[in-house]
């Protein structure tokens, strides 16, 4: 119950009425039987930086943030993480005690410990990364780090070579390549790589029809294919990789994690990742 020693946390975006982050962290607060609130903040583009500055004033531990406010949060906080910095944006806000606030992106991690949790290696291995948008800066991101190289696929091509920059401008020791979105070149570049991984929106619902791989292209090499969808859990894409014989592995997981790390950020304690898992299973199950 809400008491006068209720710590809160929440998300700012415009709208957030449809987030599962609410449900998502406080199952976890719940479960911990932790005296903790997370609340939505719905906050219009200009009133952003007095929202900022109200969570130091109203004794926030902290904040996620999601569309549109991501990027021009950025300016407001006191400093930002690499992974953060990498991403070009900021999702969790960690206000401390002296009042300084810092900014970080936790879709890096939240990927990365997917991975980890789905028994995935990927230091030595060639990536192939659909998409150069937000999503795709945190995958390239995880995995260069961890010692993937990786290769871009994009409908725009300017996009990726300029996501391959940022990204050798941010991890200098790592190459990454850039191939066309053709038929061609990702029939070729499946015969190169062993792990797929899908940013695009690509078969995102209600398209669920839709794949962002080409029809009648096989998978190679490929023996394990990601994509960060998840809505609906199995798209299209990871459909055909599973009857090709990949493992296949959605979303929900890379949401779930970047939830439970802003989590851990905030409280110090390990996140209850299965409950925010369920949580998670049945906001989208009443949706
Ligand atoms: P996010 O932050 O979720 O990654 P985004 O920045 O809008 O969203 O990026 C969406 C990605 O999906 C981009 O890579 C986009 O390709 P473009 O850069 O060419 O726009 C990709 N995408 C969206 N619709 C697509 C489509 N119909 N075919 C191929 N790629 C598509």
């Amino acid at each position: 119950m809400i008491n006068g020693e209720t710590r809160l946390v929440g998300i700012i975006g415009w709208p957030v009425e449809h987030s599962l982050s609410p449900v998502m962290h406080n199952a976890a607060f719940h479960h911990r039987g932790m005296n903790w609130a997370y609340v939505p903040l719905p906050v219009p583009p200009d009133r952003l930086r007095d929202a900022v500055r109200g969570l130091r004033a109203l004794g926030f531990r902290g904040a996620n943030v999601t569309i549109p406010h991501k990027q021009a949060v950025i300016p407001l906080v006191d400093s930002i993480t690499p992974e953060a910095q990498a991403v070009g944006a900021v999702n969790t806000i960690v206000v401390e005690s002296d009042g300084r606030m810092w900014g970080t992106n936790t879709d890096v991690l939240g990927f990365w410990s997917d991975l980890q949790a789905h028994d995935v290696q990927v230091e030595g291995e060639r990536v192939l990364v659909l998409g150069a948008g937000g999503a795709a800066r945190a995958v390239v991101y995880a995995l260069a780090r961890a010692g993937a190289q990786v290769t871009i696929a994009n409908r725009t091509p300017a996009r990726a070579v300029a996501l391959a920059r940022h990204m050798h401008h941010m991890l200098p020791a790592r190459a990454f390549r850039v191939v066309e979105w053709t038929v061609q070149d990702l029939a070729r570049a499946a015969e190169e790589h062993t792990i797929l991984v899908n940013t695009t929106s690509v078969g995102m619902w209600p398209e669920v029809d839709a794949s962002p791989w080409p029809t009648g292209v096989g998978f190679g090499r490929i023996r394990v294919v990601y994509d960060v969808i998840y809505r609906p859990q199995e798209t299209r894409l990871l459909q055909h990789a599973r009857a090709w014989g990949c493992k296949t592995i959605g979303g929900l997981g890379m949401l779930v994690r970047q939830g439970a790390e802003a989590w851990r950020l905030w409280t110090d304690q390990v996140p209850p990742v299965q409950v925010m898992e369920e949580a998670v299973r049945r906001g989208l199950a009443e949706r």
